[in-house]
């Protein structure tokens, strides 16, 4: 049960319901009221999501995918970069129609975008049928909110504490049987110059191990295969709780759990990323052979203006010794490209760190300054068409290195995770392997979730092709 039991002047519980949520079901259940959620952003918004859907599903409404026949629409958003937000205001902009429609439709927008000030003021002033914002950490207060705001209170617009508390024992509706998020932690600490989490998602604070083994238990026992666990940076797992248990001691934990499933996580930050992390990688077969590590820049000169916390010779340092302990393990990385005052010699330490590491995928943004951000003020920004030049070549190099990365996977065979048809490639279904590279092949009995052997008979840079093996 839900334990948003925070009681309003405005709007009490009413003495014959327990809860926020029970009390919305005394308004909503039974009537065939549906919910839409909309997600952007990362996995942490994905894992949030589903939170949302559980709390929806707890109050009494159903979840649909069409937003035209939603009672209720909640768009949980991103703000990393300027592309993300207006990509949500311009959806948020599309619903007007819909509250039009139906003017009893609640309309909620939540997540990274209106936990920053400037932003909850837009979306007010400027979208007068939006009913109620939240921000990420107050998530737990969706059935309040709800509650209120279906028992006439005004609109409201709720900017997350700072600090704000660890809640559990919220209900979870998973959009996947197979494939789960748990998040380990929230917040971030680092304050990477140029990057607006840490803003919107407030400090850092770690779940109780013991809490997150009973949801990792309960998941595997549920039949779950693939479980990601997440943090902005999950190397700083722990610090300053009042347990005993850093991240590699919490990976071992729940390793030991027995059962036929993988655990990925993410995010790794270099800086933090301990030799015994690995070694209890190398150790344990339930952790997955895959490390992401966002390396933003191979110049040190611009790492240190990020405040990223390490040089490029400390990273190397930490990947070799990955490469090292796990040799088959799949790499991959985020880069950002054009970050201010990035000299054309700073571009091309990022390419000859790219050269020499081989990641399997790269993830690459152009930079995009954030409102309030110590590198939104920075000089010599970087023109627009070298910007592009510099991601076009990046891009290059990593197509060249990818394809000859997954020419060697040529011949060998893969237990994947069948994720279901291709959206791409008609009539194949598509796999994942442990490493997360796409493997496509055909099978006449293979369901989602399912493990399925396939050999690899063509590869290409972005995807593999195989035949299922028996
Ligand atoms: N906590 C994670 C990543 C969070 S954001 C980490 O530290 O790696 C995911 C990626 O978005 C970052 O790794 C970075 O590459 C990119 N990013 C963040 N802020 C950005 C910005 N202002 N402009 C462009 N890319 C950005
Ligand atoms: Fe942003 Fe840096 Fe925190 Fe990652 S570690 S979320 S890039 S501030
Ligand atoms: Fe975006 Fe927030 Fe994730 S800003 S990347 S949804 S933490």
């Amino acid at each position: 049960m839900n334990k948003c039991i925070r009681i309003s002047k405005e709007k009490p519980v009413p003495e014959d319901r327990k809860t926020y949520a029970d009390a919305v079901f005394s308004l909503v259940g039974g009537k065939d009221y549906k919910c839409f959620v909309q997600t952007f952003g990362c996995q942490q918004n994905e894992a949030d999501s589903e939170r949302i859907a559980g709390m929806a599903a707890e109050m009494g409404y159903s979840i649909t995918d069409k937003p035209d026949e939603a009672d209720f629409i909640v768009v949980n958003t991103c703000a990393v970069r300027e592309h993300a937000e207006k990509k949500a205001l311009s959806l948020i902009g599309q619903y007007k129609h819909c509250k039009n429609n139906k003017k009893e439709l609640v309309i909620a927008v939540c997540g990274c975008m209106p936990s920053q000030e400037h932003r909850a003021d837009e979306i007010k002033h400027k979208y007068p049928y939006v009913d109620f914002t939240f921000g990420t950490s107050d998530l737990y207060m969706l059935p309040e909110l709800l509650y209120r705001r279906l028992s006439g209170a005004k609109r409201t617009f709720i900017i997350p504490e700072d600090k704000p508390p660890v809640v559990e024992d919220i209900p979870v509706v998973r959009e996947s049987n197979y494939r789960a998020w748990v998040s380990i932690m929230y917040g971030c600490n680092n304050f990477c110059s140029y990057c607006i989490v840490p803003y919107v998602r407030g400090r850092e604070r770690s779940r109780h191990p013991d809490a997150i083994e009973a949801e990792v238990r309960q998941l595997i026992a549920e039949g779950y295969k693939d479980i990601t666990l997440l943090g902005q940076n999950v190397n700083s797992y722990g610090r300053g709780c009042d347990f005993d248990c850093d991240f590699a001691d919490l990976l071992r934990r729940l390793a030991s759990i027995e059962g036929d499933y993988k655990l990925h996580f993410m995010t790794s930050h270099p800086k933090d990323a301990t030799k015994k992390l690995i070694d209890v990688m190398a150790e344990n077969e339930h952790i997955a052979r895959q490390f992401h590590l966002p390396l933003q820049s191979g110049s040190s000169e611009i790492l240190r203006k990020m405040n990223r916390g390490y040089t490029a010779e400390k990273y190397i340092e930490i990947l070799d010794y990955i490469k090292e302990k796990l040799p088959d393990a799949t790499l991959s990385t985020d880069i950002i490209v054009a970050f201010p005052g990035e000299t054309e010699e700073d571009f091309e330490k990022t390419l000859e760190l790219l050269e020499y590491v081989k990641y399997d995928m790269v993830f690459s943004f152009i930079y995009s300054p954030r409102n309030g951000t110590p590198a939104a003020k920075m000089e010599n920004v970087v023109p627009d068409d070298v910007k592009a030049d510099r991601m076009r070549r990046l891009l290059d190099l990593q197509t060249r290195i990818a394809d000859s990365l997954n020419a060697e996977c040529l011949g060998k065979t893969y237990r994947v995770i069948c994720q279901g048809q291709s959206k791409n490639n008609a009539g194949m279904l598509e796999g994942r392997t442990e490493g997360n590279k796409i493997l496509l092949f055909a099978s006449e009995t293979a369901r989602d979730g399912d493990y399925v052997n396939v050999k690899v008979t063509k590869t290409h840079a972005y995807a593999l092709y195989g035949e299922e093996v028996k």
